[in-house]
């Protein structure tokens, strides 16, 4: 089941995102983002009642972005990640963004295939754009539908 993020979902989100990501955000990113960005919206995937992955998405009108994603490492490899991808694009789709857009860092292989699968290409690199190493990003598209 994909439900929208809370704050009583944090404790939990924040120990994965510390497994997840060497640039973690951080328990006042999270809230801000579920309690005061309008642009923003955050879902958890749960299974069997476990939280077992996340994502987010901004929405700003034509274009939605996707702010993260990720699974809980135990539930790698099996497909699950297509879910939630499956599931944010269904979202943009529905509010008639014209694309998709996303940054990652060059050495994230696993991410990169999973967007190159989904139809997403890389458009531009943005330099030492990761403030923990300086890493590249780059930036990916995804045209969708837009206004029918
Ligand atoms: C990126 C992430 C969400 C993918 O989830 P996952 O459970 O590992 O991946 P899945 O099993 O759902 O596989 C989805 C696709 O990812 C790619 N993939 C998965 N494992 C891979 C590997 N070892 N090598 C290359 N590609 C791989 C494949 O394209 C795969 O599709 P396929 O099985 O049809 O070939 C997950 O690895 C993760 O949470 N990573 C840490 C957080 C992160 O980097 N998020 C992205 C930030 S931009």
């Amino acid at each position: 089941m994909i439900r929208k993020m809370c704050v009583e979902d944090l404790d939990v989100v924040l120990k994965l995102e510390q497994q997840l990501f060497s640039s973690c955000w951080t328990y006042d990113m999270f809230y801000q983002e579920i309690t005061s960005n309008e642009f923003a919206q955050l879902f958890v995937y749960e299974v069997e009642g476990e939280i077992i992955g996340y994502y987010g998405l901004w929405v700003l009108y034509e274009q939605a972005q996707i702010t993260t994603i990720g699974i809980k490492p135990s539930f790698q490899g099996k497909g699950f990640s297509k879910v939630l991808m499956d599931d944010l694009i269904q979202k943009a789709i529905d509010v008639e963004c014209e694309f998709i857009s996303l940054e990652v860092r060059i050495s994230n292989f696993k991410a990169i295939q999973l967007y190159k699968n989904y139809g997403f290409e890389i458009v531009n690199i943005r330099k030492n754009y990761y403030q923990d190493n300086y890493e590249d990003a780059y930036l990916m598209v995804k045209a969708i539908g837009g206004l029918s």
